[in-house]
């Protein structure tokens, strides 16, 4: 599995309880790296472009409703096997199945306000990064950077 780059939300919830940054750095800790960050307050028509494959669906309405309630932060993380990776750090989207240890099993309690998004797919990933990220605003590494660890 190569390396992919992946679109992580930390979800308004999250942001108004401070826990962004512990967030940020359960990702680093694992060793994924960062190469867009973004506080931003989502308007509608943004969130029912990243919601659109759930339209229809009837957590549809509250879910764009919380996610356009405040700030969020987007990033862009980067790694091996990304995508898959992240989705496990995160645990189960509803938080009362999701592992002690997983970001959703330590820090929420229910679906609806369950902290974080990840891109579910390659697919997803390359359909949802655009919605947050310019391609120049995504940071690569390998290719600009001096490796220094
Ligand atoms: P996410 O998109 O946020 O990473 O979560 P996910 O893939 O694990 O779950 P998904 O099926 O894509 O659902 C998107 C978000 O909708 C809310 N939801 N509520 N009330 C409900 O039964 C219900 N089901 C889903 C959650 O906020 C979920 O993260
Ligand atoms: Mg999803």
């Amino acid at each position: 599995m190569a390396t992919e780059k992946t679109l992580v939300l930390i979800k308004p919830d999250s942001v108004q309880r401070g826990l962004a940054g512990r967030i940020i750095s359960r990702f680093e800790e694992k060793g994924f790296q960062l190469c867009g960050v973004k506080l931003i307050h989502m308007d509608s028509s943004r969130a029912a472009r990243l919601y659109e494959p759930h339209l229809g669906k009837p957590f549809y309405d509250p879910l764009v409703k919380y996610m356009t309630s405040g700030p969020i932060v987007a990033l862009c993380l980067s790694g091996h096997n990304a995508i898959e990776q992240v989705r496990t750090l995160m645990g189960a989207t509803n938080p009362s199945q999701a592992a002690p240890g997983s970001i959703r099993g330590d820090f929420a309690q229910r679906v609806d306000y369950n902290c974080v998004h990840g891109s579910d797919s390659a697919e997803s990933a390359q359909r949802e990064l655009p919605i947050f990220f310019e391609p120049g605003e995504i940071v690569d590494y390998e290719a600009n950077y001096t490796k220094w660890v």
